[in-house]
């Protein structure tokens, strides 16, 4: 019987992390200091609140799109998700990207009804500056209302 006392716990663990989920990383105090260093360049001094806002919406992608398009924003061409990286939609006008991510498109999925105005604001304001695609400007919440409103 002693054995099974040191099988299960790692059965435990095994079941949970075969369940195949982004785990809810719970969101960390953000350091300022580390947020200026990784999202300030020559052209763009980001504020505070901004930065707060870069490093929320860096975690929200890590939830809720990494999956398919790969924390490094180089997509997985088996999943046929394509680059984030350098892609003309994300670094094109606000409203396709915002259309696209809201309403889906081909086999990826619509958004707006899993996630608020706000976190897809955060999400896609970190996208249009990660990786270098650097738009130097963020997404409001009254945006993507307005678009989700405007409808496909
Ligand atoms: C289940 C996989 C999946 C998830 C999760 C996902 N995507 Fe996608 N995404 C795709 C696929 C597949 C395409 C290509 C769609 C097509 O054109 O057929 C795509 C296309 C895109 C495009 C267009 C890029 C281009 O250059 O054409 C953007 C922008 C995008 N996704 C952003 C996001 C964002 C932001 C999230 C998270 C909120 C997200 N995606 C989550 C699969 C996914």
């Amino acid at each position: 019987m002693s054995h099974l006392h040191f099988l299960l716990p790692g059965a435990v663990v095994l079941g949970l992390s075969g369940c195949g989920q982004e785990p809810d990383v719970p969101p960390k105090p953000v350091d300022l200091e580390v947020a200026a260093q990784t999202w300030n360049t020559t052209d763009k001094q980001w504020g505070e609140a901004e930065l707060r806002q870069l490093v929320e919406g860096e975690r929200l992608y890590r939830k809720r799109c990494a999956g398919c398009h790969l924390s490094s924003g180089e997509g997985q061409m088996t999943l046929g998700a394509p680059a984030l990286r350098n892609s003309a939609v994300v670094k094109g006008p606000a409203g396709g990207l915002m259309t696209t991510v809201l309403f889906g498109r081909g086999t990826m999925p619509a958004f707006r009804t899993s996630m608020k105005d706000a976190d897809l604001a955060l999400i896609l304001s970190y996208v249009r500056n990660a990786w270098g695609n650097q738009q130097d400007d963020l997404i409001a919440a009254a945006d993507v209302a307005a678009a989700r409103g405007a409808g496909k």
